[in-house]
């Protein structure tokens, strides 16, 4: 228990920065990958808590899938034209084929909003109800970055 509720408190912390920057920036490209960096952090607290190496709770799952649902209904605001130019990890794919990015998007935030349904109040009761809420949404990841995100 102690593990997750520090895990949890630092992941509540990063949150904050997130949205302290997400005000502060007029940088889209930077706003974004702030963004997705949330959701980097949030898949870290999930995945660790599915594979066992942090201690599962209500709390921690809810502060996970609620920092990806953010995300979700956010990200697609940060693409205006021009900024495929600079220090990014989007492809041009994106304004190419900005239907196919739409429809990424749109399974990205379908799959959160159901989570965050099934998290309820107090979030996901135990672990397996958190994975039947996350599971969905771990697997719109790697499609979406196959077409839009440059390899590293
Ligand atoms: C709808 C498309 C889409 C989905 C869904 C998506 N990503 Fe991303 N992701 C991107 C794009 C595009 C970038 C590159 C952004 C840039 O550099 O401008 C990115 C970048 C990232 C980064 C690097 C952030 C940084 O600091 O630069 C991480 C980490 C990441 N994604 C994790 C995830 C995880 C985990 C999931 C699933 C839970 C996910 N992404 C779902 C499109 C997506």
């Amino acid at each position: 228990m102690r593990n997750a509720w520090k895990v949890a408190a630092i992941f509540m912390v990063a949150g904050l920065g997130f949205a302290g920057s997400v005000q502060a920036a007029d940088d889209p490209i930077t706003t974004r990958q702030d963004i997705m960096a949330s959701v980097g952090a949030a898949a870290g607290l999930g995945g660790g808590m599915m594979k066992g190496e942090i201690d599962y709770s209500p709390v921690a799952g809810k502060a996970a899938i609620a920092a990806m649902n953010a995300a979700a209904v956010s990200f697609g605001s940060f693409f205006p034209a021009g900024s495929d130019q600079g220090d990014t990890g989007a492809l041009p794919a994106i304004w190419e084929n900005a239907d196919g990015f739409a429809a990424e998007l749109a399974k990205f935030s379908a799959a959160t909003g159901k989570a965050m349904e099934a998290a309820g109040k107090a979030g996901p009761a135990d672990l397996d109800a958190f994975k039947a809420a996350m599971g969905p949404v771990f697997g719109t990841c790697k499609s979406c970055h196959e077409t839009y995100r440059k390899k590293n």
